[in-house]
């Protein structure tokens, strides 16, 4: 069976050909995986602005779907089944996936499958492993942070999530205000592996929100405010940041990241042992992070017999693949009815 995977949730188009084979266990094969990334267009602004976003999904849609196709070497009437993100995202971007989904659906007669980018990304952990369940996936990208209870596949609860900015939201910011560029979360990880190697005297102390906390909700919004104190020189007893400070803009940049990655692993392990489950599943564009996967790996194999998956970095931000995965799995929602496909911003898991 060959799959399509239309991505535009956010301010990556994605779009990518799956084959999947064998009986018993499906074999899973990425034929393309283009995405076009929108970095250059939002990074003046130091996030995503949504109608900017809509407008590069537009012009790079047609030309990934292309090129995805070249890439597998393949045409659309191979395709068997469609497979599109509705939701949760920003609805300008959504909808231009919506659409351009609707569109190859009804002129080469295919059926759709609407999915959940959530679930996306939880399902591109698992790539042929035999995860058990019950599993606890912490989802964290640049719109998200959330911990769901995974009962088996398709039965899901989210049993905590931010009250205010997601993780990477949280790195966005950071890096935002310490002019580094954006996307925030890899340059902070670049500044903060600095540190780690140069220094080993810490003067900066940030708080871990919410992580003595009896419950799975984070906060992560004081966090970035606390930088800015420090950065404008506030409450801290430091000289303001005058841009040309290096090694304190590392040092921060260091303590930023592990403040956010203590309170997620705290959480985590938490809820791990309070659901007594299996399989520990980190997944979403800041699972992309190297200590995060370091230090919640170690933090697993203390658990006795827990399985821990992560994707391959190249499946952690955003991309047509796992949405091709995820319409796959749930093949059986395939329609023609292509009326009832809707984009929903606030969808839920
Ligand atoms: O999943 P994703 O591609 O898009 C959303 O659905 O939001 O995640 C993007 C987020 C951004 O906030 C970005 O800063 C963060 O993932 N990110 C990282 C890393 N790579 C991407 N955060 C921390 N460390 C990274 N290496
Ligand atoms: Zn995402």
């Amino acid at each position: 069976m060959i799959v399509l995977g239309i991505e535009t949730s956010c301010d990556d188009t994605g779009i990518a050909i799956i084959r999947v084979s064998g009986k018993k266990r499906p074999i899973i094969e990425i034929l393309s995986n283009v995405v076009s990334s929108q970095i250059k267009t939002h990074a003046p602004f130091g996030g995503v602005v949504p109608n900017l976003a809509a407008r590069e999904h537009l012009k790079n849609i047609e030309p990934c779907l292309k090129t995805a196709l070249k890439e597998a070497d393949l045409k659309m009437k191979d395709i068997d089944l469609i497979t599109v993100t509705i939701g949760p995202g920003l609805i300008p971007s959504l909808l231009i996936g919506v659409n351009f989904a609707k569109a190859l659906a009804y002129r080469y007669k295919k059926p759709i499958i609407p999915v959940n980018h959530i679930e996306a990304h939880i399902v591109s952990a698992f790539s042929g492993e035999n995860s058990k369940f019950p599993a606890i996936a912490l989802v964290v990208s640049g719109g998200h942070t959330q911990l769901v209870l995974v009962k088996k596949l398709g039965s899901y609860k989210i049993i905590g999530e931010t009250r205010d900015d997601a993780a990477g939201e949280c790195f966005d910011k950071v890096a935002k205000l310490l002019n580094l560029g954006y996307p925030g979360g890899p340059k902070i990880s670049e500044q903060a592996a600095k540190f780690e190697i140069q220094n080993s005297k810490f003067r900066i102390q940030l708080p871990r929100p919410m992580i003595t906390h009896k419950n799975y909700d984070f906060s992560f919004s004081g966090l970035k405010t606390a930088v800015l104190y420090l950065v404008q020189g506030q409450n801290s007893g430091m000289p303001a940041l005058d841009g040309k400070n290096q090694e304190f803009i590392q040092e921060l940049c260091y303590e930023t990241q592990q403040a956010i990655i203590d309170v997620l692993v705290s959480k985590t392990v938490n809820a791990v042992k309070k659901y007594r489950a299996k399989t520990i599943i980190l997944a979403g564009g800041v699972a992309a992070n190297k200590e995060l996967r370091k230090q919640l790996a170690a933090a697993a194999k203390k658990i006795p017999h827990s399985l821990f998956l992560i994707p391959d970095f190249k499946l952690c931000t955003d991309n047509g693949a796992m949405i091709a995965i995820d319409g796959y799995l749930n093949r059986k929602s395939a329609s023609k009815n292509y009326n009832k496909i809707k984009a929903d911003a606030n969808l839920r898991i």
